[in-house]
């Protein structure tokens, strides 16, 4: 079967190979799923791995297959399969449990090894391919009426376990009400966080870099959130003018704006870091008032990566949410269809130079 893969270490090495399909026996125990890949999605993380910036073979293998946003289809479930049937859709989980106490109670998201194991990542082949076979464990049944934007799945789980650690995190102050968030980043990651919240019933503020006229600001301000260009507005003017945040969410991958939202967190506010930014960048900081504010203010911050099946289901919950409440707004996030594996450069190509792309996914199959 076909599937795309690069050389991890060798920049632009991105092809389509030929690889044995695989099948139910693959996993012991009569625990296999195979599952027909529908749509699968690219992202910064796939740029990166390209460049060879990111991403390890398995061992034994010199090529990565890429690709971690999966939608699909199950085709064949082995004898002691009873959570999957054959038409049922889903989205894969992307790590896979090492070794630390997290992973062994399936929190491989937490994992305190030095390393991981992601797929279409770090030492296991990913989803842009044909089939991939897995146990039930690693795979979150979507409903017919999501079947659209499932793809959008994986993304979201990794939104919903910053905001999940956030209030968990909060529970420390018995009460808690937070009323306005501000979301850093106007992308995938932006949109999916500042539509939580929306359901969530905060008053929403996203930030990101394009002044209006902007297509994802319309989207914005359709679930009723605010939109602020930072070439208008700094982060610091918006929490004067309208009250300090008590979430701030940052998603734009430019650490230094980490320091801006630390400086402008209201008390005993929570800021949730998620973007991963493989650089080395230095910035010059207000290092006392940062501190000051954040004793001061009991402040947190906290960093959040990858996702467990908790925070894919809860993802299902809030996409189904969000396909009741505003129908439609999800698909509109589908920017960017890209037909056929074979068609793997003109995926990568519009993923980096597309202009007003928000998701970029390559349709594999037809349902
Ligand atoms: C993926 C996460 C992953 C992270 C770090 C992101 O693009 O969506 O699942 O944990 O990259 O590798
Ligand atoms: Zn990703």
């Amino acid at each position: 079967m076909k599937a795309v893969a690069v050389i991890p270490g060798k920049a632009n090495s991105i092809h389509l190979r030929d690889v044995p399909k695989p099948t139910v026996s693959d996993v012991t125990d009569g625990r296999g799923v195979l599952v027909k890949l529908l749509r699968v999605g690219v992202d910064g993380t796939d740029k990166e791995i390209n460049a060879a910036e990111y991403g390890a073979p398995p061992p034994g293998d010199d090529y990565l297959i890429i690709g971690h946003e999966s939608f699909g289809v199950v085709e064949e479930v082995g004898p002691q399969v009873t959570e999957l049937q054959a038409g049922d859709y889903v989205v894969a989980t992307v790590r896979r449990p090492g070794h630390s106490l997290y992973d062994q109670i399936g929190m491989y998201d937490m994992t305190t090894d030095d390393v991981y194991y992601e797929r279409g990542i770090n030492l296991r082949h990913g989803f842009l391919t044909e089939y991939f076979v897995d146990a039930p464990e690693y795979l979150i049944k979507v409903p017919q009426g999501l079947k659209a934007v499932g793809v959008l799945l994986e993304p979201t789980s990794v939104i919903e376990k910053g905001i999940a650690q956030a209030y968990e995190i909060q529970r420390r102050l018995r009460i808690w009400r937070p009323k306005r968030a501000a979301v850093l980043g106007a992308g995938t990651i932006g949109l999916l966080t500042t539509l939580a919240l929306r359901i969530r019933g905060l008053e929403v503020c996203a930030f990101g870099r394009t002044k209006p006229p902007y297509f994802n600001a319309d989207l914005i301000h359709h679930i009723g959130g605010c939109y602020h260009s930072t070439q208008d507005t700094t982060l610091v003017q918006e929490a004067h003018d309208h009250g300090p945040f008590d979430v701030i969410f940052e998603a734009t991958g430019y650490s230094p704006l980490v320091f801006e939202a630390m400086n402008i967190l209201g008390k005993n506010g929570v800021l949730i870091l998620s973007s991963v930014t493989g650089g080395g960048r230095k910035v010059e900081v207000p290092a006392d008032r940062i501190n000051l504010g954040f004793v001061l203010g009991n402040k947190v911050v906290v960093g959040t990566v990858n996702a467990n099946r908790e925070y894919f289901e809860i993802g299902v919950k809030d996409l189904s949410q969000a396909e009741l409440q505003w129908p439609g707004w999800l698909s509109k996030l589908l920017t960017h269809p890209v037909k056929g594996l074979e068609s793997y450069k003109e995926l990568m190509k519009t993923l980096t130079e597309a202009k007003g792309a928000i998701k970029v996914f390559c349709e594999v199959a037809e349902p």
